[in-house]
């Protein structure tokens, strides 16, 4: 079996193979025919295809010289605004080949500070002459007012339900891979509309045989929804053991971490059938819990606290 990732194999290398966010693509394709882009800003949630689009825009641009004339960075790795000014200076010095300008692509420009954001603004006033920048961020709100402005903005949209399975759909056929309707849809539920993490949790669980809605929580780290269930009934419903067997059975056997299994009961909650009164209280329970782990409590002690506290709840709703 091939060892290719696929989130690179399947990254569209064309704007015209980008799923949805048409309202970008179609202005990004206009300044392509004109042969030259202003600097760019494109901001939203991850897995929705910005750095996709920056390096489409790129290849269709430049064609064959694309590689020379695009770089990369990270905003939030790569340790601080003088290296990233370092990286740009480098790279805007030595001549594009066979264009008229480079593409500088920053991403996570939204993790710089307001001070290096004025650094970077300065940075993008020097070598305008010669590179455009794309600047990419989950808000663009965080970025200061100058950068904005000097921006065009563009903000991608979710994907829906519809582009996710049609996403799936392309790579299933195109991997001859196997997978049951359910387990689609539980690659759509365990990623929520980002396309990163579907096809991620796709390879993986295509690696398992057949994608089912059980390998598909397997290798996603997430217990399966019925399991979530079946303990938070138990724990409502008096019955501590049986709610605790369950739990050793998803931390021990499953082997989830308690975060895993707290970010489970957290997308699982508004599904169960209690009255909304309990479910606010489970709530604020989650909350409480989540940090506890965080801070680095024993897991298992910690959840067994969380148990007997839904236990309580559940009490008090009878
Ligand atoms: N709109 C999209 N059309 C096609 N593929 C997409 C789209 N958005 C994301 N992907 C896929 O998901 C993966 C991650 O996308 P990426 O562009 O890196 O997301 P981000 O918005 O976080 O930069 C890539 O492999 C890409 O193929
Ligand atoms: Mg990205």
């Amino acid at each position: 079996m091939s060892m290719e990732i696929w989130t690179e194999k399947y990254r569209p290398k064309t704007l015209g193979d980008v799923i949805n966010q048409k309202h970008v693509v179609n202005a990004l394709k206009s300044w392509v025919s004109e042969g030259s882009i202003p600097h760019i800003l494109f901001s939203g949630r991850a897995g929705v295809g910005k750095t996709t689009v920056a390096i489409a825009l790129a290849r269709d641009l430049f064609k064959d010289n694309w590689e020379g004339n695009f770089l990369e960075l990270n905003a939030s790795s790569e340790r601080g605004i003088d290296v990233i000014r370092g990286r740009i200076k480098d790279f805007a010095r030595i001549k594009s080949i066979g264009t008229e300008f480079k593409i500088i692509f920053l991403d996570e420009a939204d993790s710089l500070t307001p001070e290096a954001q004025q650094a970077l603004r300065r940075t993008m006033e020097m070598y305008s002459g010669s590179c455009r920048f794309i600047l990419s961020c989950n808000y663009s709100s965080r970025l200061i007012e100058p950068i904005q402005s000097r921006c065009a903005v563009f903000r991608f949209k979710e994907l829906s339900k519809e582009d996710v399975l049609q996403y799936i759909d392309r790579i299933i056929k195109n991997e001859c891979i196997t997978a049951e309707k359910e387990g689609v849809e539980a690659v759509y539920e365990v990623s929520g509309g980002d396309l990163r993490k579907t096809t991620n949790i796709l390879q993986a669980a295509s690696t398992l045989g057949t994608v089912t809605k059980d390998s598909v929580y397997v290798v996603s780290s997430q217990a399966k929804p019925k399991d979530i269930e079946e303990m938070l009934s138990f724990a409502v419903g008096g019955k501590f053991k049986e709610a605790r067997k369950k739990l050793y059975e998803l931390i021990v056997s499953q082997g989830l971490s308690g975060e895993d299994v707290v970010r489970s009961i957290h997308r699982q909650i508004f599904e169960l059938e209690l009255p909304e009164e309990a479910k606010l209280k489970l709530l604020e329970l989650i909350g409480e819990y989540e940090y506890r782990l965080n801070m680095g409590s024993d897991e298992l002690i910690q959840l067994e606290a969380f148990l007997a506290q839904v236990l309580k709840t559940g009490k008090s709703i009878q």
